[in-house]
């Protein structure tokens, strides 16, 4: 027998999605009715659900389980015909989207705190992403919000959990829970996009790669493509199998928490290829042998050369890149004769852009990169990228990018962050940056061509967002931008982004730190980081 259930419950506080999805440490999600509280709002705010089919999976954190038979039971509760589970809970972030696309579901829920740390004491994350795939638009994630100020009840099935780990369909109550695979959809996405017969016969001749999955989400991705359809020697993927605390790691894939393939990839008989994901699979880093590409670069690379992929040969339509990001492939959009977006940091951003047909390829400076054939950024994705025009092209990775700033020039680029500063310093830094009249002023050698905070209009559905981030433009197109981060949950992380062009060819191979050292020194006297949070150094330089 099976019964719904309700019960009376009150609203929590600060049920707030932040830059993506609510996330907060998995002691507050496991406190009684939190978790059923933002589901059920989610539910209330989505318009009619009964009868319809909503994919659900995460990225195998600790909590996955148990959340994912929590939102089945209400799901079924709520009118649901069906749920999509990914097999044992898992489906990494793009793959969601993918699903939902594919089988025109009314969107999915996904339970990720994406590159933060997994375990009893980290983090846990949910987000619900709309029937095109993508992370819910700011209205939808304000009226779930409100909704979660406003709880009195939830409704739940009084139900037995639900086997999650065999493939194949079965009954909770009135609804139908099929759990698939979670790799296949996703795989045959790719295999449509590139050249997988050029990508093998490169493997087959030799090229090495090494692929971290920092024991998260797309290991199994990662080794049934890269290893199982492309033939990459077995051991290609490390860290493949997913963990619930990540092996006690912190799976951002930059060049602080992805240490030991950068030591792979800098060390000796180092591959030719390294890449790594993240906790939900759609962050990337690539790297060369000896060689960092800054995520801003490679947008820049792979729209310069998507025509080598099958999925892109037509061209692009445009490109689309948060403000943060810098402005390299608007070089590479301005020389293909295709208009340049330019949004607030998040991929939500980039929906309306992509479904609109006005951009093919997106990307973020922090590791993240997407294009029109999912509504998410993806990780692995950005790797068949590399792939598929490395095998075209035959030419070292280190090779390609400096080729490529010789012919267009170098946006010399590095990001500071300032992670678990007290918040009402951040607050207090970042109003003393609105207050600042900088416009004319000479700051070093540099003179301040405008200063402002970030407003976006969105061209398709002239949705206006503001306050995303103080931006500091010098006359010379040099710029440092502040922002305080929306995806933390302890205290907060001011990130530091600071930008400069060169042109020219002989000064390329400078360190960006040395090449920067003037703008960096100027980002942190006018925003008095040191005297306001107290910290000399950022915690992370990416
Ligand atoms: C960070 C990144 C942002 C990205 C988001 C989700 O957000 O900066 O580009 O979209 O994670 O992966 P932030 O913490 O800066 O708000
Ligand atoms: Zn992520």
């Amino acid at each position: 027998m099976t019964a719904v259930r309700t019960v009376a419950t009150t609203p929590f506080e600060g049920q707030k999605p932040g830059t993506s999805g609510l996330r907060k440490k998995v002691r507050v999600f496991r406190q009684p009715h939190y978790l059923e509280n933002f589901v059920q709002a989610i539910f209330d705010s989505i318009g009619e659900v009964a009868g319809k089919t909503l994919v659900l999976g995460g990225d195998g954190r600790f909590h996955n389980r148990a959340a994912c038979q929590t939102i089945l039971k209400m799901a079924a509760a709520a009118g649901f015909a069906k749920v999509m589970v990914g097999q044992g809970g898992i489906l990494s972030t793009p793959a969601a989207s993918c699903v939902i696309r594919k089988y025109r579901t009314f969107g999915g829920i996904i339970l990720s705190a994406s590159h933060n740390p997994g375990g009893e004491d980290e983090d846990f994350g949910i987000k619900y992403n709309i029937p095109a795939g993508g992370p819910a638009p700011e209205a939808v994630t304000e009226a779930i919000f409100a909704r979660t100020a406003a709880i009195r009840d939830y409704r739940i099935l009084e139900a037995a959990d639900i086997d999650l780990d065999a493939v194949g369909t079965r009954q909770l109550g009135p609804m139908a829970v099929e759990v698939f695979d979670p790799v296949a959809d996703y795989a045959e996405l790719m295999d449509r996009l590139f050249d997988f017969a050029a990508i093998r016969a490169l493997f087959a001749g030799g090229f090495r790669m090494k692929f971290d999955a920092m024991h998260a989400v797309t290991g199994p991705y990662a080794t049934a493509i890269l290893e199982g359809m492309l033939g990459a020697p077995a051991g290609t993927v490390m860290n493949g199998i997913p963990r619930e605390d990540f092996g006690g790691g912190h799976p951002d894939p930059n060049l602080v928490h992805a240490h030991e393939l950068v030591e792979i990839l800098f060390g000796e008989g180092a591959p030719d290829f390294g890449a790594a994901s993240d906790g939900d699979g759609d962050r990337n880093m690539v790297l060369g042998r000896n060689f960092y590409v800054t995520p801003s670069d490679s947008l820049a690379v792979l729209a310069a050369n998507a025509t080598l992929c099958p999925g892109y040969a037509g061209g692009l339509k445009g490109i689309a890149r948060s403000m943060p990001t810098s402005a390299a492939a608007d070089r590479v959009a301005e020389a293909l004769g295709i208009p340049a977006f330019e949004t607030p940091t998040g991929w939500k951003f980039f929906g309306t852009l992509l479904d609109a047909g006005l951009a093919t390829l997106c990307g973020e400076e922090s590791f993240g990169t997407g294009s029109d054939h999912v509504r998410e950024k993806d990780g692995l994705w950005a790797v068949l990228m590399w792939l598929n025009v490395l095998a075209a092209r035959r030419e070292p990775v280190a090779d390609i990018v400096r080729a490529h700033w010789a012919k267009f020039g170098r946006n010399v680029y590095s990001r500071h962050d300032y992670e678990g500063i007290d918040s009402a310093a951040a607050n207090g830094l970042m109003d003393h940056l609105r207050g600042l009249d900088l416009k004319g002023k000479r700051l070093g050698a540099y003179t301040v061509a405008f200063s402002d905070d970030f407003a976006y209009t969105d061209p398709v559905d002239g949705s206006v967002s503001t306050k995303q981030g103080i931006r500091i433009v010098f006359e010379d197109g040099s710029r440092v931008v502040f922002r305080l981060s929306g995806t933390g949950t302890e205290g907060a992380t001011l990130r530091v982004y600071i930008e400069q062009y060169e042109p020219d060819p002989a000064r390329h191979h400078l360190d960006p730190q040395d090449a920067l050292a003037d703008l960096i020194a100027i980002a942190r006297e006018v925003a008095q980081i040191e005297a306001r949070t107290g910290r000399a150094e950022p915690t992370v330089i990416t």
